[in-house]
């Protein structure tokens, strides 16, 4: 990372999403996250056999393509507003909802055959201790995948909401120093939205 680059966190210091704000960006990202949902369960091949862990869920939309495919689901997320857009729109799918944040998931150990953080390490105050909690909650052998849109090292506003290429290198770099393997970057499409995706395994 050259001194100019943003951390891979650069909106960790964002106040959060509660009250009548947070619904209506909860309703927003409902209209938003559907592509980023389809293209983790693709991604992870996510099957009945899974158990898949859905950090920073927002309104669930990825939670309930993967109930879809009939993996167990747990949807955990800090906002307490984002949650209750999730659990109004969820019919008829099984998806626990746990408030919790990254840093401390309020999950069992090992319990979890795949994990996805989709558009939200950009948010978390601690990305270390998010790593070191998404191994912990990973039984061996589980996949974990990060979303983040494309954006430009100068965005500003709501555009900047995403990662740079370095980005993307420096948090499969941390991904690697927190003990997860077969660590690579990718770059893809969710709907029209040019996305990175980092991919690893926890041993
Ligand atoms: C842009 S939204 C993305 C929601 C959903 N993953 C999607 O793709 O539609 C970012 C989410 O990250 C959550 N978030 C913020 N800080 C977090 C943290 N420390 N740990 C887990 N999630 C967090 C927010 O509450 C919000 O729901």
């Amino acid at each position: 990372m050259d001194g100019s680059e943003r951390p891979v966190n650069h909106h960790g210091d964002h106040p959060g999403f509660s009250g009548l704000t947070g619904q209506l960006c909860a309703v927003a990202f409902l209209l938003t996250g559907r592509e980023t949902g389809r293209l983790a369960a693709d991604l992870t091949a996510v099957s009945a056999t899974d158990h898949v862990l859905d950090i920073g869920c927002g309104p669930g939309n990825a939670c309930r393509i993967a109930a879809a495919r009939g993996a167990r689901v747990t949807g955990v997320d800090p906002s307490a507003a984002m949650l209750r857009v999730a659990r109004i729109v969820t019919r008829g799918a099984s998806v626990t909802w746990v408030k919790g944040g990254a840093e401390a998931l309020p999950v069992p150990d090992a319990g979890a055959t795949v994990a996805w953080a989709l558009a939200t390490v950009h948010h978390w105050p601690d990305v270390d201790a998010g790593l070191a909690e998404i191994h912990r909650a990973l039984g061996p052998g589980a996949r974990f995948l990060a979303v983040e849109r494309q954006t430009e090292p100068d965005a500003t506003g709501i555009s900047s909401h995403g990662w740079t290429g370095a980005q993307a290198e420096t948090f499969a770099a941390m991904c690697e120093s927190a003990g997860l393997t077969t660590v690579r970057v990718g770059s893809g499409r969710a709907g029209k939205r040019r996305v990175w995706t980092v991919h690893a395994t926890r041993p």
